[in-house]
């Protein structure tokens, strides 16, 4: 049976990037057999690793959990709550720090782009921020884990922390962590410059939509989208695999994105996409993208904002769903303990 993991962090607006490349999915998985546990979390103790505003923080933590229920997970089927709430991830981090290498974190790419050229400013757990996920993972032996195409290196770390404490004590504790990146929109981009990824830190509002935009404010920023001069491309642009061809991507990254964005939203291939819109012009695409985005991102939005005012009723769910999690992850925690040596 699998057991999934995933977490998010309550930093800012959700945008469509962490929908469509991870929360979409969770709500997807869902429907799986063969799932004996899923737990979605609200990765709170990641969010300090850069400055929070106390305040905000608490608010942006109920956002974050009211945005997975609104857009489609079930508090029943699947246990929501938040990182701090639950010890077991910071415990079991110190262990996973002692297993991990130095040369192993000083690869990291997201730790040089977040902390820039100020590297030594950053704070440590920005650093260890990549051994603390493989903590939340591992505090409750998941083997699968949902998530957009940016987390893929730090997944990987987690497999090879996971693998070195079966190695090193000579147990076959950990699972074989496996990322779970699939659907249209693994990677969305900045709808500013196609070659920088879509993010809740990018200073102009206009490169991303958020799930609490309104229809006006998505048609406006769908409409300032950046594109280039020619028409939309032909068929002769997907490869094999039925992906984008790299050349294409290099040479067209704001028309890969809108395309890719719209098969995200309507889950279509890329091939049916591009039939589509061959030889159209871009306000043919950004008509239907804006469609497509207000017919199935705004009732989510509404939803959100909605459940915001029952502040009890996220309470509740985040605080049942964190006894289950303490409940999880003490008992691997225990034997955690007891394979390393602790009385
Ligand atoms: P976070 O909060 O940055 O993003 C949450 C999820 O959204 C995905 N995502 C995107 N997908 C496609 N295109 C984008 N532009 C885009 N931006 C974000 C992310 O890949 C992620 O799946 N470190 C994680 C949270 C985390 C976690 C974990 C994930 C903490 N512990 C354990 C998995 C397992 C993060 O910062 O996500």
């Amino acid at each position: 049976m699998d057991r999934i993991f995933s977490g998010v962090q309550p930093t800012g607006n959700l945008h469509i990037g962490n929908y469509l490349g991870a929360i979409q999915n969770f709500v997807k998985i869902q429907k799986r057999e063969n799932i004996s546990k899923a737990y979605y979390c609200v990765v709170d103790l990641h969010a300090i690793t850069v400055w929070q505003n106390p305040l905000q923080l608490k608010k942006e933590t109920l956002e974050t959990a009211a945005s997975f229920i609104a857009a489609g997970i079930d508090p029943k089927k699947s246990i929501i709550f938040n990182q701090s709430r639950v010890s077991s991830h910071a415990e079991l981090a110190w262990i996973l720090n002692c297993v991990c290498r130095i040369g192993w974190l000083n690869r990291m790419t997201q730790f040089k782009e977040k902390a820039g050229k100020n590297k030594e400013k950053a704070s440590v757990g920005l650093y260890a921020y990549p051994v603390l996920m493989a903590s939340d993972i591992l505090s409750y032996k998941s083997n699968l884990v949902p998530v957009g195409d940016d987390q893929k290196q730090h997944l990987e770390l987690a497999r090879d922390i996971a693998n070195k404490f079966n190695h090193d004590y000579e147990v076959n504790f950990f699972p074989e962590i496996e990322p779970l990146i699939f659907g249209s929109a693994t990677r969305v981009m900045s709808l500013r410059n196609g070659k920088n990824k879509m993010s809740k830190s990018d200073e102009s509002e206009f490169s991303r939509i958020n799930l609490l935009d309104d229809k006006d404010t998505i048609k406006n920023k769908i409409k300032k989208a950046k594109t280039d001069s020619e028409t939309i491309m032909g068929l002769e642009a997907i490869d094999s695999s039925g992906e984008f061809n790299s050349n294409i991507s290099i040479q067209r990254p704001e028309a890969v994105n809108l395309l890719n964005i719209f098969c995200g939203v309507e889950n279509l291939s890329k091939k049916e996409a591009v039939k589509t819109f061959s030889g159209k012009n871009f306000s043919d695409l950004k008509d239907a993208l804006t469609d497509s985005l207000i017919s199935k991102i705004t009732p989510i939005g509404m939803e959100i904002k909605k459940m915001i005012s029952d502040k009890k009723y996220l309470e509740s769910i985040l605080l049942e769903g964190a006894e289950i999690a303490e409940e999880d992850s003490k008992k691997n925690l225990l034997e955690i303990k007891n394979i390393i040596g602790f009385n």
